[in-house]
């Protein structure tokens, strides 16, 4: 184990441990663990809650890991070991946003092992706190944007659309020329969407909701749907849409099964993708996946995919922060410090 320039690590960590699903998370001290080659140790500076970290804590997040486990699928730190081989040696000292591995300990812990294929090296201009949540949201965010473009569409529905990776969405909309047609569910988050400058908000909740949407496809023509909710609103979103529209489920909010009424597929071409960071990214060449990742860091320091955060806590309040961000996401991410 190669160690960073000045650098050396206590025996043992603090880590947040789920035993099983359901459970509150436990604070117990683990030993740093060795390194295999191509693996680093990750000092972390900051992790946030994402919903798919809450569906993991469920239970409900399909994995590999095994419980007990540490949870946390990004966050932001330092490599301060590395166990050899070229990319791990590369990260050695260097300020990274990360991701965990499919199995073993994630990122809401002091330190963290995983692969060096799993670190960004972040841009000068980014500090840790940002880089926490510069992984998972920003990437998709330029990736969805690119999507739609592929398709040579004009814009996009999107739902779920005042959470961060919405916010997201709107500005990067805005600097590409395309629509952005959101979807939410109170009203206080069409007016704060609409203070950020958000042009079309539809309300869910509205009991018109639907004709509204209708209204909207017939006056822009967008054919691009992002679902992240799933459940019934995924044939509200698609029935009234254009014929060929395409609806893309990229998340289960509802956590519900779609309800998808066919004929719009066999009667209007209408049809249904998925998308998935981790899918998407195994599918990029290595000279595309960095020039998004660029791409992202660029965007994230001029805040069209900076991430609001409504919280910093400690390690050991990690289960009322929690309780926190589940009562209101809309408020920001709550982001752990270690
Ligand atoms: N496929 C991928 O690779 C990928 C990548 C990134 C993100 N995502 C998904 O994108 C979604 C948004 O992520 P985020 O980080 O922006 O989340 P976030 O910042 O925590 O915001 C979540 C938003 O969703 C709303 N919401 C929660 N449950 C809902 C429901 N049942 N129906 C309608 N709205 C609901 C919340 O509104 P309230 O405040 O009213 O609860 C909030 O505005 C998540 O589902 C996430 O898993 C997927």
């Amino acid at each position: 184990m190669k160690y960073a320039k000045g650098v050396s690590t206590p025996q043992n960590y603090l880590a947040a441990v789920l035993e099983n699903a359901g459970n509150d998370l436990k604070i117990i001290e683990k030993e740093i663990p060795s390194l295999n080659k191509g693996e680093v140790l990750i000092q972390l500076h900051a992790a946030p809650l994402n919903p798919s970290d809450l569906a993991m804590l469920d239970g409900v997040y399909p994995h590999k890991k095994t419980y007990p486990f540490v949870p946390g699928l990004e966050g932001s730190g330092t490599v301060v070991a590395s166990g050899g081989g070229f990319m791990a040696n590369y990260m050695l000292g260097k300020r990274v946003a990360c991701s965990a591995n499919d199995t073993g300990d994630g990122t809401w812990a002091q330190y963290m092992k995983v692969k060096a294929g799993n670190c960004i090296p972040l841009n000068k201009d980014l500090n840790l706190d940002q880089a926490a949540s510069a992984i998972v949201n920003p990437l998709t965010a330029v990736a969805l944007v690119e999507i739609v473009k592929a398709k040579k569409e004009i814009g996009f529905v999107n739902t779920a659309a005042a959470g961060a990776l919405g916010k997201m969405l709107i500005k990067l909309a805005k600097q590409e020329g395309l629509t952005c047609i959101n979807i939410v569910r109170r009203k206080e988050q069409v007016q704060e969407l609409q203070k950020q400058g958000a042009a079309i908000v539809l309300n869910s909740s509205e009991e018109d909701f639907y004709s509204q949407l209708k209204e909207t496809y017939k006056k822009t023509n967008v054919k691009v749907i992002l679902d992240a909710i799933g459940g019934e609103i995924s044939n509200t979103l698609l029935t009234p849409a254009p014929e060929d529209a395409t609806l893309i489920c990229y998340a289960s909010l509802t956590r519900e099964m779609m309800q998808i009424n066919p004929v719009p597929i066999l009667r209007f071409g209408k049809t249904i993708e998925g998308f998935h960071l981790a899918y998407w990214t195994k599918r990029q060449s290595m000279v595309k996946l960095l020039r998004t990742v660029k791409k992202a860091q660029r965007l994230i320091a001029n805040d069209i995919l900076s991430t609001p955060v409504q919280k910093k806590v400690d390690l050991n309040e990690i289960n009322g922060a929690i309780k926190l961000y589940k009562e209101n996401m809309t408020a920001g991410k709550v982001l752990i410090a270690f």
